[in-house]
């Protein structure tokens, strides 16, 4: 049995990660460890919140003391690293949050680890470390930088990233091979594309265009709307992290991706329609600053030495989806509170329309 502490379970992927344990693996403890930033929500969890083997306690990953607290406490076997900032558009107005949380967060959480599970904590040489551990660290496609029309990302493309959020990922996935190559600590890397799904905050493409579509609100699109991301539904990036997570071999990095290329703007048109709403709404904005172009994903790593493979198609996910916002009207009013009100009036300000 495990003793896993989730970090960031109130955000988007971890709190489906929970939701996806609780359903297909719930004989381990879970313990979420989350600071409540702007985009953690416990309404995500409130019907889990009272189950036996689930624990939520607000900490923040950068203290330390709190940290090691967690580790002895809860005997952590196991870490699934989510807490992050995760908003490319914030890290250009304001970077520094993301360096301090995304690189010494992972840092102390690492040092946390591998105190409580080496067998000689005290030999700062030592590398034995207890049986059925593992530290897991959930990062992105964008440390690998933008691709051109061709090629996908594999696990050796070399790491050229391009906004202060993926910059800092970059940066918390080489902390994370140090403490594996100088320390043996048991550590995976994966690096997914992007997500879509249920409780995903709305500053995100998808989430925010189909809560303006439901408001009749204009569709913000940057630049021309043909970047390309590549898309994966949140339960298949749970599944694939849990796959990792129990048979992954340590030391190794894992591309997770369901080869489902989409540009924005054919999304944003998907969601038109999907929603009966008009396409006047399309507005095209200022492009943001070094806008990577495309992103896709080389799985035939986690897919042929793992055995992963994703179970939704892009129609199928996107449909439940979009129902999924429409059902849970309520959800998205209380995350659209105060700070994101603020937010959104500073990004989206007549200025920034082009
Ligand atoms: P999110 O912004 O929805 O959630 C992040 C969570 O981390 C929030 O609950 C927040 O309160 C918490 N958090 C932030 N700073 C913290 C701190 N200092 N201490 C403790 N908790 C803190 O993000 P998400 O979209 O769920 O992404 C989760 C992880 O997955 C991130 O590491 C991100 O880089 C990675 N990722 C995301 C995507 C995507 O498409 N969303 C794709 C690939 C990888
Ligand atoms: P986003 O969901 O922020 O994810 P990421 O930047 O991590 O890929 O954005 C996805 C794509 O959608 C990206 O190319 C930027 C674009 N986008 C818009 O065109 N308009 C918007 O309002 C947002 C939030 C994103």
């Amino acid at each position: 049995m495990m003793h896993l502490l989730v970090t960031g379970g109130a955000g988007f992927i971890g709190g489906n990660f929970i939701r996806w344990m609780k359903k297909n693996a719930p004989e381990h403890l879970i313990v979420n460890v989350d600071a409540l930033t702007y985009a953690g929500n416990l309404e995500s969890l409130s019907d889990i919140s009272e189950d036996e083997g689930y624990r939520f306690v607000r900490a923040d990953i950068r203290d330390r003391t709190k940290m090691e607290e967690i580790f002895k406490t809860f005997d952590i076997t196991h870490v699934v690293n989510f807490a992050a900032e995760s908003h490319v558009d914030r890290s250009i107005v304001d970077p520094e949050v993301f360096l301090t949380t995304n690189i010494i967060g992972t840092q102390v959480l690492l040092d946390a680890a591998k105190k409580h599970w080496n067998l000689a904590p005290d030999d700062k040489y030592s590398r034995d470390y207890r049986e059925n551990v593992k530290f897991l660290q959930v990062s992105t496609d964008e440390v690998y930088g933008a691709l051109g029309k061709e090629g996908m990302f594999s696990e050796t493309t070399p790491l050229s990233p391009n906004s202060p959020y993926s910059a800092a990922k970059a940066s918390a996935d080489l902390i994370c091979r140090a403490y594996s190559e100088t320390f043996g600590l048991p550590v995976n890397i994966t690096r997914c594309s992007n997500n879509y799904g249920p409780f995903q905050f709305p500053e995100k493409l998808i989430p925010l265009m189909i809560h303006n579509c439901i408001k009749g609100k204009s569709l913000p699109v940057y630049g021309d709307g043909m970047q390309i991301r590549d898309w994966l539904h949140v339960s298949d990036h749970c599944s694939a992290i849990y796959t990792v997570l129990t048979r992954g071999t340590s030391g190794e990095v894992y591309n997770i991706g369901g080869n489902n290329e989409r540009a924005n703007i054919d999304i944003v048109k998907l969601i038109i329609k999907t929603l009966g709403a008009k396409e006047e709404l399309i507005t095209y904005v200022k492009d943001r600053p070094g806008h990577d172009r495309r992103y896709a994903i080389d799985n035939t790593k986690i897919t042929t030495q793992l055995g992963w493979s994703p179970s939704y198609t892009f129609e199928n996910g996107m449909a439940e989806t979009i129902a999924w916002y429409q059902n849970n009207a309520s959800w998205m009013e209380h995350v659209l509170s105060g700070e994101y009100a603020d937010y959104y009036e500073r990004m989206y300000a007549p200025s920034f329309e082009s």
